[in-house]
């Protein structure tokens, strides 16, 4: 079996980062210009691409994006899922013109026609009857889970270990060495410590669920139908059943977040797999790259909402903590309902996911060829490899097979011969217009990374 030499993978490293820094003088003279802009970002996260500056974009289209320094890339981090619908689709660019500049009325605080549409589709594709828009998935998630608890009229959130659910502050914690609940390390001064409004266990864990359940105190299970954030990592066969059947019997409300999983097909893991949640969130996609979230409520919980806010214990109409001012606009709802109808159909996904079975066998078949023990996750249309193998089937297990050098290592090798993975993880997603020659690319420079790190 092959391991890695650390002294060859320090050499790479400088190797690719050298190369990266030759080859980029222009984004590296946007980041040096940008006295005016905190960490020289605009997004502090943006510092987190490797190479020690990101890319300065000029251009992007479909799957390709091209740098200042005239430089293209075959796009698989597409934003981290924001651009799952190809970078400035044709029918997403035509009704955004249309809303901006032919109709006028960007954000008026005014319901369109394509609130209605983008509701039905969503109740469609999802099942949930009751929609809510919000302008990204942290707010739908923040704003549902405060209706969970005035529903319940419980206190406590119930999450996964290494979770990520956008910055929610009750979800930043995580099962420590000793198995108990520990704020997540690195966790922004926290206003309050999460273990006190929150519960937390290990995915696939289903005698921990009941027994943090069994307390009496979860108003909501928030859960990914399958960790994105960590490494993919799936359930376990009946795991959603079982997770369903554990929230009704303790009486907690069940609240799953497709934000990522979206990539199962085009109704997500809940439709693909029938799953039952009370409560729905997602974002980031579709939108077409226009900010949108939505949550989506079943009939019970949107009865139960309406009864406490009808005696007014609860103010979801002005400053109760539910609300943004340029939510559903217009301009997003129009983005919405063309993506929707027009990009992210059942024909884009099907094509997608063929696209990601092709890319996790080369990508497993190259492991194989130099005896690598990583191994590599599909989910529908995106496919993430882990340095590590079996597959971890927790977020703890997963955390613990990350390499920080290797990330750094595979982005810039990837980049640096035309290929962007998401910097956040080793994740790869197709759109539209993804093709199988890109599929090709990447398993041609893929082996070639792992080649030059074994030795071969
Ligand atoms: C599952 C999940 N939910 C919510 C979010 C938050 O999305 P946003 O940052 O767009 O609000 C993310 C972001 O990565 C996510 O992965």
């Amino acid at each position: 079996m092959a391991v890695v030499d650390r002294t060859r993978l320090a050499e790479l490293l400088d190797r690719e980062r050298t190369r990266f820094r030759a080859e980029h003088s222009g984004s590296r003279a946007v980041n040096r210009q940008a006295n005016h802009l905190f960490g020289r970002v605009p997004m502090t996260w943006m510092s987190k691409w490797s190479g020690g500056f990101p890319l300065a974009l000029d251009t992007a289209k479909g799957n390709r994006i091209t740098d200042v320094d005239g430089l293209t890339y075959i796009d698989f981090a597409l934003g981290d899922t924001g651009a799952m619908a190809g970078h400035s689709p044709a029918p997403t660019v035509r009704a955004v013109i249309s809303r901006a500049a032919t109709l006028g009325g960007i954000t008026t605080m005014l319901p369109t026609e394509d609130a209605e549409w983008v509701g039905a589709e969503l109740t469609r594709r999802f099942g949930l009857s009751q929609w809510s828009f919000t302008l990204s998935a942290t707010d739908a998630n923040r704003w549902a889970i405060r209706l969970a608890r005035l529903v319940t009229g419980k206190p406590k959130l119930l999450v996964f270990s290494y979770c990520y659910h956008g910055s929610v502050d009750e979800t930043f914690l995580v099962v420590g060495p000793d198995g108990s609940p520990v704020s997540r390390p690195g966790n922004v001064a926290p206003g309050v410590d999460p273990t006190q409004t929150t519960r937390v266990v290990e995915w696939n864990d289903l005698a921990a669920v009941e027994h943090e359940l069994a307390h009496g105190d979860v108003a909501v299970i928030l859960a990914e139908p399958a960790l994105t954030n960590i490494g993919i990592v799936l359930p376990e066969p009946g795991f959603h059943d079982a997770l369903r059947a554990l929230a009704t019997k303790y009486g907690a409300l069940l609240m799953i977040d497709e934000t990522h999983t979206i990539s199962a097909g085009p109704g997500g893991m809940t439709a693909r797999d029938a799953l039952q949640p009370d409560i729905f969130v997602i974002g980031k996609s579709l939108g077409g790259g226009i900010p949108f979230g939505a949550y989506g409520l079943s009939e019970e919980v949107a009865r139960n909402v309406h009864r406490h806010t009808a005696t007014g214990v609860a103010d979801i109409r002005d400053v109760g903590g539910v609300g943004g001012t340029l939510a559903g606009n217009a301009l997003s709802l129009a983005a919405v309902r063309a993506t929707l109808a027009e990009v992210l159909t059942d024909e884009a996904f099907a094509n997608m996911i063929r696209l990601a079975s092709q890319y996790t066998l080369d990508v497993k078949r190259i492991l194989d060829e130099v005896d690598l023990p990583w191994s590599v996750t599909q989910l529908g249309a995106r496919a993430e490899y882990r340095f590590v193998r079996p597959e971890p089937r927790n977020g703890g297990e997963s955390a613990a097979a990350a390499d920080d050098e290797l990330d750094e290592y595979l982005h810039l090798f990837t980049l640096n011969r035309g290929i962007l993975m998401t910097p956040f993880h080793n994740m790869a997603l197709m759109c539209p217009d993804t093709t199988a020659a890109d599929i090709d690319r990447h398993a041609e420079v893929f082996g070639d990374a792992v080649n030059d790190l074994v030795g071969r």
